[in-house]
């Protein structure tokens, strides 16, 4: 019997290319219904991962089980339950949209009548009709990713790749496809999501694993993440910024030497007792008469998050050992 507790389960993978070590041992698992954001810079591996889970690529050691299947033993099993979207490869473009989706639903077994109600829905869930009696060919870029991946739900999977899917969209096609990783979930469809933007990963995925150079460097739920690498600090902003060495001075006595960040319109400081630096702060500022725009207490942004753990920005230049 497949087990069924993990949808994904990745153990210790790595795989090279020639001289360069792609993965160097990643280990990852991801419950039903999951979204699971796979977060790196240019390089870092996550297509290298998700083409090893998509049967696309042999690892070189290690194991991975995809709904249940082994990603070697059981190739067949786990192309069956899975959707993997970004190749566009098998699209028709002489074929309209329906004539795919249809088309589609005959390769997977469905009967003629079967496929084009199932094809019918499908332009109606995607907001496809005015596209729908077109040539694919002619389709726009997010029209075209659209209609790729409803092809791939003609037979709903159990897990969903997406990798790097709103890489290059304008902002209203990126939106729709985070609407439809909101979808998937909604389905119980587990789904990793590849990415190079923070933002991304943080507003969509359930957990993140980071990805650097071939390995895992953090695995953490967007929040715990953000906990882990430095804690909230709680940041100060004067309705004048001549103000701000005064204030500097003030919230001094709240945070540990060296740690005061002087800006030039705010000051911030390591929020070590939470709320309650906050409310020290607010006070000491309130009684030297300062006028205050914003106080908050903040928590560090995935941005920093991944500078923390990485030692270095994204995206950046691959390093010749
Ligand atoms: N087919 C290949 N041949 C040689 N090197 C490859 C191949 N595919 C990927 N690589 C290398 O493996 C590393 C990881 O690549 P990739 O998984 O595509 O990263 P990402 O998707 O995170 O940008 C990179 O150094 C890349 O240049
Ligand atoms: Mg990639």
């Amino acid at each position: 019997m497949p087990d069924r507790t993990q949808s994904l389960l990745v153990e210790d993978v790595t795989k090279s290319f020639g001289p360069v070590e792609a993965l160097r041992g990643v280990s990852f698992t991801a419950a039903p219904g999951e979204v699971l954001g796979v977060l790196g810079p240019n390089g870092a591996g996550k297509t290298t991962v998700v083409n090893i889970l998509a049967t696309l690529l042999r690892p070189d050691s290690g194991r991975a089980v995809v709904a249940g299947h082994d990603v070697v033993a059981d190739a067949a099993g786990v192309r069956r339950s899975i959707m993997l979207t970004g190749q566009y490869a098998a699209l028709d473009d002489a074929l309209t949209g329906f004539e795919n989706l249809v088309l589609f639903g005959r390769l997977l077994g469905m009967r003629r009548r079967e496929a084009r109600a199932r094809a019918r829905e499908l332009i109606a869930e995607f907001d496809l009709d005015d596209a729908a009696d077109r040539s694919v060919g002619r389709y726009s870029g997010g029209m075209r990713r659209r209609i790729d991946i409803a092809c791939g739900l003609v037979v709903p999977p159990q897990v969903v790749f997406l990798d790097e899917p709103t890489t290059g969209l304008d902002p209203r096609s990126r939106q729709r496809v985070w609407d439809l990783v909101a979808g998937f979930e909604a389905r119980g469809i587990t789904t990793l999501l590849t990415t190079q933007y923070l933002e991304e990963a943080d507003l969509l995925a359930d957990r993140i694993v980071v990805v650097d150079h071939g390995v895992v460097v953090a695995d953490d739920t967007p929040a715990r993440l953000k906990q882990r690498t430095g804690g909230s600090f709680c940041e100060v902003v004067p309705v004048h910024p001549g103000d701000v060495a005064e204030i500097a001075a003030v919230v001094g006595f709240f945070a540990p030497a060296g740690t005061v960040e002087v800006g030039s319109d705010r000051v911030s400081i390591p929020a070590c007792d939470g709320a309650g630096t906050l409310a020290r702060v607010a006070a000491a500022v309130d009684a030297r008469d300062i006028e205050v725009a914003d106080i908050a207490l903040r928590r560090p942004s995935l941005d920093e998050v991944f500078l923390a753990l990485t030692g270095s920005g994204s995206p950046r230049l691959e390093v010749a050992a």
